[in-house]
């Protein structure tokens, strides 16, 4: 039998050539291998989303790479550090911020716990953000230590960020958050990370002239968070940036003031319904 959809026979009367089912349109998301190559051109912002509301505005607002980062164990969990944060959270959160966009590069960060035991549980790690939550690439803390977990994830072509100088979900059980000066130990922590295979790296509370150096000396983009203004990319966590907190580290730029506006608004939802303003 002959269905409109499959190609005919080319000496069939009515020969037309073949179409494919029509499906939806395809839009492509920017690559790791576009990100790559904007080292040294393009200045680019990259943002955290969590849920799919959010993910659509960062769309609407032109900025095309989003990074589904553990932090959603601290702004949206409620819990104290990014370190309880499981694979299922992150495939949670991530599937939310992946069905809401089309075009972003959706980073997506690899959990603690989910990279460290073996570098065969990092590869199936990896590969569940990928075909579960639709990651367009990972991202895992830790320098020269975490080269080959890198180059285990990249072998299955599933492109890795790096992460140096604070990492989070190791913070409290050691080193804290203080700024990171340790020039040597930070360079040779971010070419371990470029040589395994990483695409980019992150950055994170770098000293300023450190991170500049870092910069100029990898050929993969840097991405500064608190790290001074001379990497290729800055990050913020979204609900800083919006000004959701009371109180915000000190690198961070307010460009809104949400958390108040939302109390304020809630605060005259609940006045309007108290004195029956509400509904008209
Ligand atoms: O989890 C996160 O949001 C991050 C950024 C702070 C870089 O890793």
């Amino acid at each position: 039998m002959i269905t409109p959809d499959r190609p005919r026979a080319a000496d069939a009367p009515d020969a037309r050539p073949y179409q494919p089912a029509p499906g939806p349109a395809t839009v492509r998301r920017v690559t790791a291998g576009a990100i790559k190559r904007r080292k040294g051109k393009v200045l680019f912002p990259v943002i955290t989303a969590y849920d799919a509301s959010f993910a659509r505005f960062v769309e609407e607002a032109g900025i095309d790479v989003i990074l589904v980062g553990d932090s959603l164990g601290n702004v949206v969990l409620g819990y104290d550090e990014t370190t309880p944060v499981t694979m299922e959270e992150m495939i949670h959160h991530a599937g939310a911020v992946t069905r809401a966009t089309s075009r972003a590069h959706v980073m997506v960060d690899m959990p603690f716990g989910s990279y460290h035991v073996s570098n065969e549980d990092a590869l199936r790690n990896a590969i569940r953000l990928v075909k579960e939550a639709g990651a367009s690439s990972v991202k895992l803390e830790g320098g020269a230590h975490e080269a080959e977990a890198i180059r285990a994830i990249t072998s299955a072509g599933i492109p890795v960020v790096g992460h140096i100088g604070v990492t989070p979900q190791t913070a409290s059980m050691g080193p804290g958050y203080k700024p990171r000066t340790h020039r040597d130990r930070l360079m040779a922590d971010a070419k371990a990370v470029e040589a395994a295979g990483a695409y980019a790296i992150v950055l994170e509370v770098v000293d300023a002239e450190i991170a500049g150096e870092i910069t100029r000396e990898l050929s993969i983009p840097t991405i500064g968070i608190g790290s001074g203004p001379q990497c290729d990319s800055q990050v913020l966590v979204l609900y800083d940036l919006l000004g959701m907190y009371k109180h915000s580290p000190s690198f961070v730029k307010r460009y809104a003031e949400v958390g108040a506006a939302t109390v304020d608004a809630l605060r005259n939802y609940a006045e309007d319904v108290r004195t029956r303003t509400f509904p008209e």
